[in-house]
């Protein structure tokens, strides 16, 4: 079963206030996402392999940490999670970026693919797929399963997101279970679609479409 990890972190929490309310306006919507992004790829990173170096420091040698150099790919799922991708590649500005084009019928909520275009070696990356919001779980699994068909490994694959239902977590594990979540908040259900408390529709706060 896929892990879920969700960050109540001060910091975090204080900024998912600010854009949860709904006079928070777009130009502050934008700026908060991705404040938020950044901090959720400081807990997404925590497992990547590391090597040893040997440094001098002005006191010596020693031999230190750092990166293996994993290839990582942030992957947003088109629109709403372009607004976590700066945020994300503020701490991995390697990474390559990738992008998955979905929409959610508006009476249904099934989700449709209209774009792939991902890095041609992403069966090697590291991947963190970023989406603002976890609702009923379709985009995210649609967009998981694209990666897999593509040659993506699951146990490189990550969902980072801002707000969780119980409903879309259950349905995301159920049908990826080799896939971690990593949440900023985990809110108490699904309303006609729509997160509850949530924080509305997420592509139209941060692109100002409504
Ligand atoms: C939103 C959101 C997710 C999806 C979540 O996108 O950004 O991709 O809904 O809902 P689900 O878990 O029920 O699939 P939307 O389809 O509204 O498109 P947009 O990003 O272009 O606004
Ligand atoms: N998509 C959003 O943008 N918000 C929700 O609450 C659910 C799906």
């Amino acid at each position: 079963m896929g892990k879920l990890e969700v960050m109540n972190h001060p910091l975090i929490q204080h900024k998912l206030t600010i854009i949860r309310d709904k006079n928070c306006g777009t130009r502050e919507f934008r700026e908060v996402t991705n404040e938020i992004a950044r901090l959720l790829a400081f807990e997404a990173s925590r497992n990547l392999p590391m090597e040893d170096v040997e440094i001098e420091t002005p006191m010596g040698k020693t031999t230190a940490k750092q990166l293996a150099g994993k290839k990582l790919a942030v992957v947003p799922i088109l629109r709403a999670g372009i607004g976590m991708v700066d945020g994300m590649l503020d701490l991995i500005p390697a990474a390559k970026v990738g992008h998955i084009g979905m929409f959610r019928d508006e009476g249904t909520f099934e989700p449709h693919e209209y774009f792939v275009k991902l890095p041609s070696d992403i069966d090697q990356r590291q991947i963190f797929v970023v989406d603002p919001m976890l609702a009923t779980g379709g985009s995210a699994i649609m967009a998981i399963d694209a990666l897999k068909r593509r040659g993506a490994l699951p146990e490189n694959i990550k969902f980072v997101c801002l707000v969780a239902a119980p409903e879309g977590v259950k349905a995301l594990q159920d049908a990826h279970p080799d896939v971690d979540i990593i949440a900023a908040a985990l809110d108490d259900h699904l309303e006609n679609g729509y997160i509850f408390p949530g924080l509305g529709d997420a592509g139209d706060r941060l692109f100002g479409t409504k």
